[in-house]
């Protein structure tokens, strides 16, 4: 399918049901499929790879025992970014739908022919933005394939509500696993104890997409800001994670005159703090774009 052939319309429904689920199935063909995989898939495997990458940055590799899981697959945008950081593995897909696991499927043979599926074994689930879309009795199904992971790698909209949801979820899950990201510390987290404060990054967007008619089309058409790109996530493991975790910065920086407002989360806690520009400067704030920048 090409850019050219959007149906707006059908991704205008796809949307109003993504931000008020109805819990039914909405794949209804394999070309809304590939309308949301060239779409919102798109701008959702910019968010996989800044986790990615920050996964890396922090030297967290999988286990080459594990295979993958991809709950709530989609078009397997998830598995596809990453696949394309880490080295393929034995894969299994699930979703509701069974059109949506067969697109995925074949999407991900065309990428990566080598690749296998399997449905047995040790494995590392990913998740991509299917916490709104649970209620208590598939959200209860969903930890429990987390419970029986190694590892998670959970990436949901930088909104309020998703990274309060996911933060409830991370104190849940504190005495089974280790937090490899996005925190600082292992303790509990102090966020629903701060006021205002919400655990939200901005991945950054290709710089192309700000050139390209089509992406205009698609922000016009679904009344979508290009520019801001809000990711909220979390990243487990059973194994112990030792490796140090530098103190994160929530959000954006706010630029005053002559330093940066920052709200950091710390192992003590969240709190505010004022940087002068140039010893923000010196710790990587103040850069665009602003994503994960984490302060000794
Ligand atoms: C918003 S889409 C995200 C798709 C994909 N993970 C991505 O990030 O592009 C949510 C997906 O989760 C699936 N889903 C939602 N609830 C589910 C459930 N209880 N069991 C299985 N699949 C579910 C939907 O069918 C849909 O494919």
């Amino acid at each position: 399918m090409q850019w050219s052939h959007m149906d707006w319309p059908a991704l205008r429904a796809l949307r109003e049901h993504f931000l008020d689920p109805k819990g039914r199935d909405y794949w209804s063909s394999r070309s809304l499929l590939e309308n949301y995989d060239l779409s919102f898939g798109e701008r959702i495997s910019w968010k996989w790879a800044a986790v990615l990458s920050e996964l890396q940055a922090r030297g967290w590799a999988p286990r080459p025992e594990w295979r993958v899981v991809d709950w709530g697959c989609g078009t397997g945008r998830a598995l596809r970014a990453y696949f394309s950081v880490f080295n393929t593995a034995p894969y299994q897909l699930l979703d509701r739908s069974s059109l949506a696991v067969s697109y995925a499927d074949s999407k991900i043979r065309e990428t990566y022919p080598k690749a296998e599926r399997a449905t047995s074994g040790p494995y590392l689930l990913v998740l991509s933005h299917v916490l709104n879309e649970q209620n208590n009795e598939t959200e209860n199904e969903l930890l429990k394939w987390v419970s029986q992971s190694e590892a998670v790698i959970w990436v949901e909209p930088g909104t309020r509500e998703h990274s309060a949801k996911l933060v409830a979820i991370r104190e849940k899950l504190r005495p089974q696993f280790s937090i490899v990201a996005p925190c600082p510390h292992q303790s509990a987290c102090a966020i629903p104890r701060t006021p205002k404060a919400w655990c939200h990054n901005f991945a950054p967007v290709p710089p192309t997409v700000f050139h390209d008619s089509r992406w205009g089309n698609f922000s016009k058409e679904l009344g979508i800001d290009l520019r801001s790109l809000p990711v909220s996530f979390l990243v487990l493991q059973k194994a112990p994670w030792t490796a140090a975790q530098p103190n994160r910065v929530l959000g954006r920086p706010k630029r005053l005159k002559g330093s940066y407002r920052t709200v950091l989360c710390r192992a003590e806690g969240v709190e505010t703090q004022t940087l002068r520009a140039k010893e923000a400067r010196r710790q990587g704030l103040g850069k665009n774009p602003l994503f994960f920048k984490v302060l000794k």
